[in-house]
């Protein structure tokens, strides 16, 4: 392998991001600026806020991961973006970074699947041995990977509505609480020791691909059945002395249902496909309670187990620089032309 340094830039979403990685060092440097604060008060990311806000940081954002790197742009050798999927307007502003970069310094240009990135993120860290389950889990997919090799891999699985962490999210937003939903739902569940209150409805058993919009719909209906939420305007009617203990109930009986829905699904996978390891990733992979459900489930099953460290489970730009590194050693490169995919 050729010594190799790339400049990674991710701008997918509501996090402006880059990093710099280095085929010999590793990671020299991993920045980011989150816009959560700007849409917390949305329930959700407001695009045009978000890509306005890319269009501010992007060049502060670069500039202080070169100068944590201690490197000049003279040192990279290549760049590489997320061209694809997330939100248009923010992938235009990181895109055409990049590339005028790239362009201007006379750097070698490489377009990076986001998902790609999040999908090889747990071998920043790890040595994970090939063939291996992945199972990705955001706020805008949820699927499950067969991963042969660098940039070598097959989709077994995808969401065929709502992604896992959208769920947590209007969950969340249902229940009154803040954005995003994951962490807030974590910390309630947690408090009552992640008992399962409601048992709301898991997956079809022989189904592989995933499904939550049916958990978002079948809170809402236990809510009013209850009595204590009002259909038509999906506002909660419990009294503020009540209010605490069903969002903690809500919580805690949908993490583990979410939990027991990739259970099943990596189960599904194993009687197909002959494994080493399991690895979880993503935003909803910083959740501790889902971790440790799958590190048994792979103990029981004689797999190993990894994920990530929080900042590169979250949107971030050192997967992206890092799956930018291992295209480039294998010399595939993307043409001037490439244009954003949604
Ligand atoms: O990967 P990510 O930062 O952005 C996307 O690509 O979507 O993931 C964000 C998602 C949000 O839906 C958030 O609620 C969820 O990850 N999340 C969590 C936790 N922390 C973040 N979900 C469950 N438990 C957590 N501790
Ligand atoms: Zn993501």
């Amino acid at each position: 392998m050729k010594p190799h340094i790339t400049l990674g830039i991710e701008t997918s979403c509501d996090e402006t991001a880059a990093a710099i990685y280095s085929s010999e060092q590793g990671i020299l440097s991993n920045v980011l600026f989150s816009q959560i604060a700007q849409h917390h008060r949305y329930g959700g990311v407001m695009p045009e806020i978000a890509a306005r806000s890319h269009l501010e940081k992007m060049p502060l954002i670069i500039e202080q991961a070169l100068q944590k790197a201690n490197c000049s742009l003279n040192d990279i050798d290549a760049i590489a973006v997320t061209y694809k999927p997330g939100l248009p307007g923010s992938l235009l502003i990181g895109l055409c970074f990049g590339k005028a970069m790239a362009w201007a310094a006379d750097k070698k240009f490489i377009g990076v699947n986001h998902l790609e990135g999040h999908a090889f993120s747990a071998l920043i860290e790890n040595n994970v041995p090939f063939p291996h389950l992945c199972l990705t889990a955001s706020g805008g997919h949820t699927s499950l990977y067969l991963m042969h090799g660098p940039g070598n891999y097959e989709v077994l699985a995808q969401t065929r509505d709502d992604a896992a962490g959208e769920a947590f999210d209007k969950i969340a937003k249902l229940l009154g609480l803040g954005y995003p939903g994951g962490p807030i739902i974590e910390k309630l569940a947690h408090e009552v020791n992640f008992k399962d209150f409601f048992h709301y409805p898991r997956n079809n058993p022989a189904m592989i691909d995933f499904s939550f919009s049916g958990l978002k719909t079948a809170v809402l209906y236990n809510l009013v059945a209850q009595g204590i939420c009002d259909l038509s305007t999906k506002q909660l009617t419990v009294d503020a002395a009540h209010l605490h203990k069903i969002q903690q109930e809500v919580a805690s009986s949908l993490l583990v249902c979410i939990a027991d829905i990739f259970k099943q699904k990596v189960l599904l996978a194993l009687t197909h496909h002959h494994v080493k390891a399991l690895t979880f990733v993503g935003g909803v992979a910083c959740n501790k309670y889902i971790k440790n459900e799958l590190a048994q489930l792979c103990k029981k099953h004689n797999l190993l187990f990894f994920a990530p460290s929080a900042q590169y489970c979250t949107d971030n730009a050192a997967m992206i620089a890092f799956v930018g590194n291992y295209k480039a050693q294998q010399n595939k490169f993307s043409d001037w032309s490439l244009d954003i995919l949604e």
